[in-house]
């Protein structure tokens, strides 16, 4: 399948990217590099661009015989969020819809949304399953959702059929540790304590110690990236006969922060400095997933459930990579 992979030289997007190229498909990345890295697709093929330029998605769309869009391209700060709304509707929400005009001009029906378990808020209940209410508690979370109601009502014409994957923590690094992650600035938790490992950064900051959990620190579903492009391209193979597809990505298994302090400084053999803070706000103590439904309708199977294994594909490559993608 011809696929536009939006995003696709940002952290999820560009290990999409392989795996799609791996599984026989034709993967063409777009993206306007402001975030994304070139080198993270290397010798796959480039569309230069814009999310905002209608014009130019319908041209692509057409020239390159599109079967099917993934989407990727994203603000995925929920503090920078609270900051700039406008922004995070501009960029998440108004130029989906832009992407999802271009699709309907083209005819492109099938669509792979890149959602996010921020869309629950701070969820009444853990594990989390799809029918939970859906309280975005920031702009960010709230974009999301907005996108997700979009592709629900346009799904509803008979001219999209789309798939909503909620993402829980994403991390690791593909590819045997080739394909990394790169934010600038970094603020992602394994990340952060593999600089702090590595002897970037003085220390690792808690965010709260008084969270009603076992060790007082807040617990996240931490899921390979290799795990999670595989349910992407399930459901794409699933898109076929399905208008509409809704489902979370995540172990069901949860890590304190400080267990995953521990596990860096296990994988990396180094100490960690760490320094007790202030909670972060808008911080739900505990966020795990129910993934019975991608388990069961998809026939998705996890290859990194343990943290450790993951944590070491993010050693690769942060190893190999000390200041980042060079480009
Ligand atoms: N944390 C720290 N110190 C840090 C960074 C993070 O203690 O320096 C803590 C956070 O407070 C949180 C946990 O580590 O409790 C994980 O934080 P991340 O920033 O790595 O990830 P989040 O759980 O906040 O966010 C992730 C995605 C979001 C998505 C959200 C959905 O990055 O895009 O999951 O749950 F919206």
């Amino acid at each position: 399948m011809n696929v536009l992979v939006c995003g696709g030289a940002g952290y999820i997007g560009s290990n999409m990217t392989a795996i799609l190229a791996e599984n026989g498909h034709n993967p063409i990345v777009f993206d306007n590099f402001s975030k994304g890295h070139r080198d993270a697709v290397k010798g796959h093929e480039l569309a230069e661009g814009d999310l905002a330029d209608f014009d130019l998605l319908v041209k692509i769309l057409k020239d390159k015989k599109i079967e099917a869009v993934m989407h990727f391209a994203a603000f995925i700060e929920v503090g920078e969020s609270c900051a700039l709304p406008l922004e995070y509707y501009r960029n998440n929400f108004s130029n989906t819809r832009t992407l999802l005009a271009a699709m309907e001009k083209t005819e492109v029906r099938k669509f792979v949304f890149s959602s996010t378990a921020a869309v629950y808020g701070m969820p009444k209940t853990v594990p989390i399953t799809e029918d939970l209410e859906k309280e975005p508690i920031n702009p960010y979370g709230e974009s999301k959702w907005a996108v997700e109601r979009m592709c629900h009502f346009q799904s509803l014409t008979g001219r999209l059929n789309y798939a909503a994957l909620r993402y829980f923590n994403a991390c690791g690094a593909g590819g045997s540790g080739a394909i990394g992650e790169d934010h600038k600035p970094e603020s992602h938790l394994i990340p952060l304590v593999i600089a702090a490992a590595m002897g970037k950064r003085e220390d690792i900051k808690i965010f709260g110690t008084d969270y009603p959990t076992s060790d007082g620190t807040c617990i996240r579903d931490y899921i390979h990236i290799e795990d999670l492009c595989s349910a992407h391209l399930l459901a794409l193979e699933k898109l076929d006969n399905n208008p509409e597809l809704v489902y979370n990505l995540g172990n069901g298994k949860g890590y304190s922060v400080r267990q995953v302090i521990e596990t860096v400084k296990k994988v990396s053999g180094k100490n960690v400095k760490v320094t007790e803070v202030a909670r972060r706000p808008g911080d739900p103590p505990v966020l795990t997933a129910d993934a019975s439904k991608a388990i069961s309708q998809l026939g998705w199977k996890v290859k990194y459930p343990q943290l450790e294994k993951i944590v070491e594909t993010a050693w690769i490559w942060h190893s190999k990579n000390p200041q980042g993608y060079k480009k």
